[in-house]
């Protein structure tokens, strides 16, 4: 196993290092963060080497993942650059692009990662670009370190916008639905919890029908709707509200502003 490194000890770091710690690969990482707290608090969870200098991450590893938010991304490659040697650097910072960490880390090896939330309960959906200098072992070790977790693709670096939007951003959007169609069971007299739990696990079981059983959305719907039944009556509010028009404006504002932290 590769020896891994984590710059930044955050929510991403966090998920990723589980996913790669559940498949007992522990003794090769190490996570490095300016926060103490953070640290303590991974450390609580998962048993993997932790310091507070991400030099010292980097020296002692063979990749090494930057997890801090878009605009900490330079003091971090500003400090890093000078130890990275043969390391792949991989980043997950949204919308920072190729180009950028190939100027800050001339002729070095990238690859940059958009991830997912998920990966905390080993349903990653992610998608990678590699960088000019990355070989195909930097490419296989993404992929297999991101399919502990679930699927990933590798795709050309303008569709990682529209992965940040589905995948990096999805989470929280189907969270959002999640809340909507519990408050709406609560409205109906469930109970608050267990309107959650039955939204939750219609979306999860929804998402693994879609995967496992290979059908579309198209297919699915049409599986469950029947003429003048209780899904066409919601269908029909559905489409006379526009909803999908809704749903696509919101992928697309996120899909934009990740294009905007690019620039
Ligand atoms: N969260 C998601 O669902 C998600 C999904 C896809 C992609 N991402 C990407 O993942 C990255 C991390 O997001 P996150 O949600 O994990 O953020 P986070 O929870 O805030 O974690 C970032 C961590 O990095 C630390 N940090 C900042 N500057 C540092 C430095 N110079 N050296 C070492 N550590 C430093 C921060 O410390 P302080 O708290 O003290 O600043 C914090 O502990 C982002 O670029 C984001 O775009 C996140």
């Amino acid at each position: 196993m590769k020896r891994i490194a984590f710059i930044g000890a955050g929510k991403m770091a966090t998920a990723l290092i589980s996913c790669i710690y559940k498949n007992g690969a522990s003794s090769s990482i190490i996570a490095s963060d300016k926060n103490s707290k953070n640290l303590a608090n991974i450390k609580k969870h998962l048993k993997i080497k932790t310091t507070n200098d991400n030099k010292e991450a980097v020296r002692n590893s063979d990749i090494v993942f930057i997890c801090v938010k878009p605009q900490d991304i330079d003091n971090v490659l500003n400090e890093i650059k000078g130890v990275i040697k043969n390391q792949l650097v991989v980043s997950v910072a949204a919308g920072v692009r190729l180009k950028h960490l190939e100027s800050k880390l001339k002729g070095k090896r990238v690859i940059r990662v958009m991830p997912n939330i998920n990966c905390l309960v080993g349903e990653i959906a992610a998608g990678f670009s590699a960088g000019k200098f990355a070989t195909k072992d930097n490419i296989d070790d993404v992929s297999k370190i991101l399919s502990y977790g679930g699927i990933s693709f590798q795709l050309k670096e303008e569709l990682l916008d529209a992965v940040t939007a589905i995948s990096g951003s999805g989470p929280a959007f189907f969270a959002y639905l999640i809340k909507a169609f519990a408050e709406a069971g609560v409205r109906n007299g469930l109970p608050k919890e267990i309107a959650v739990k039955l939204a939750a696990k219609t979306a999860l079981g929804t998402g693994r029908l879609l995967m496992e059983k290979d059908i579309s959305p198209e297919e699915l719907i049409a599986m469950v709707a029947s003429k003048k039944g209780t899904t066409a009556a919601g269908l029909e509010v559905l489409k006379k509200n526009k909803t999908k028009n809704i749903l696509i404006k919101t992928i697309n504002a996120a899909v934009k502003r990740s294009s905007e932290l690019g620039k």
